[in-house]
């Protein structure tokens, strides 16, 4: 059977572009795969957060993750940090990744460019890390958004690197997984680019109605289309994938023929695309917010998805330093 893994880090709340780009996936794959969903603690480090901003924000994206409908008897759940293996096999993949090709990832750059003085050597060898995630557990399959395409490129080097170096046929190569067609980039509402936590655009999955519709009804738009059939400008086109995404068709119909004959007005279509967000949210909110409060319910998960996923990474290990040439 095939394996699937992922991971998020914990640094806040699931907003819509985790859910749509990586979560949904999750839930799905679950019946299907052997599905390892780990919550990237290591990887958060690199903006050096307090020890308890780290617990709270590994409780909750645990509690988000099942809310969402993750099964922990179905997935093996676990913390990134639990499963030591893994700095292990990291390690080996830095002894062969390089600097220049580490230095040349756009995210990597864009950090370079907005923390000029915390340019720190985990930042740099991030995608070994994130190779190491996915190929500890042989992972063929990986449910990702747009934005970890790059990412996604180099755990492939990394993983044929590996096996052509030592001549063997071990690591496959990992393949980003998308639901829809293209891989995912969920807007922001704030006229350009992508959902993100730290973009401050973010609408979470624990955010109330009266959030929902405050955040949508800021959005950016213009003064409306002057011609029939014209191009929607990007913070426009972002309200319409938005609704894509969350509303039915009809809706989503009804709306871009307005719009298509100059007759959009979009406080309807705000209230309309904040009413159809609150109902997807309601349910997962009312299931994050029963379980937060359980920590013995919470603390059970992880150690059971600690050992199983140890277990997995552990022999992957001891194949591992055969290959390379240490003692079993
Ligand atoms: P992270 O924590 O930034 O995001 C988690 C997941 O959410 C997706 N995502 C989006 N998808 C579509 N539209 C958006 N606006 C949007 N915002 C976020 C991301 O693509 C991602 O799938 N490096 C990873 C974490 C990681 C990982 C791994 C993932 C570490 N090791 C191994 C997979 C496999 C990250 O920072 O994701």
């Amino acid at each position: 059977m095939e394996t699937v893994l992922s991971g998020i880090r914990p640094t806040g709340n699931l907003h819509l572009g985790n859910y749509f780009g990586a979560v949904q996936s999750f839930v799905k794959l679950q019946e299907e795969y052997k599905c390892f969903f780990f919550i990237a603690d290591w990887h958060s480090l690199t903006t050096h957060p307090h020890p308890e901003n780290i617990r709270k924000s590994v409780k909750t994206i645990l509690s988000e993750y099942v809310g969402c409908g993750i099964d922990p008897e179905k997935a093996t759940i676990y913390i990134q940090s639990d499963v030591r293996e893994v700095a292990e096999l990291y390690l080996y993949l830095n002894m062969n990744a390089y600097l220049g090709e580490l230095e040349r990832v756009t995210s990597f750059k864009d950090k370079v460019r907005s923390q000029p003085d915390n340019v720190n050597a985990g930042l740099l060898t991030y995608p070994s890390l994130m190779a190491a995630d996915i190929i500890i557990h042989k992972a063929n399959k990986v449910p990702v958004g747009k934005d970890q395409e790059q990412n996604m490129e180099m755990a492939r080097k990394f993983a044929r690197r590996f096996n052509m170096i030592y001549g063997v046929e071990y690591f496959p190569e990992p393949a980003s997984f998308h639901m829809t067609e293209k891989a995912m980039k969920v807007p922001g509402l704030d006229g350009s680019g992508k959902m993100g936590k730290s973009e401050g655009n973010a609408i979470y999955l624990i955010d109330d109605e009266k959030t929902i519709k405050k955040k949508v009804m800021k959005a950016v738009t213009d003064g409306g289309p002057t011609q029939p059939d014209s191009i929607k400008p990007e913070p426009v086109a972002n309200l319409f994938t938005m609704m894509e995404i969350v509303s039915t068709k009809d809706t989503y119909d009804y709306f871009n023929d307005k719009y298509n004959n100059c007759e959009i007005r979009y406080g309807d279509l705000k209230k309309q695309l904040a009413e159809d967000i609150n109902a997807f949210c309601a349910p997962i909110r009312e299931r994050i917010l029963a379980i937060s409060s359980d920590d013995a319910y919470l603390e059970k998960i992880a150690r059971f998805g600690a050992e199983k996923a140890t277990e997995s990474a552990a022999k992957t290990l001891r194949e591992v330093r055969e290959i390379i040439g240490f003692r079993p």
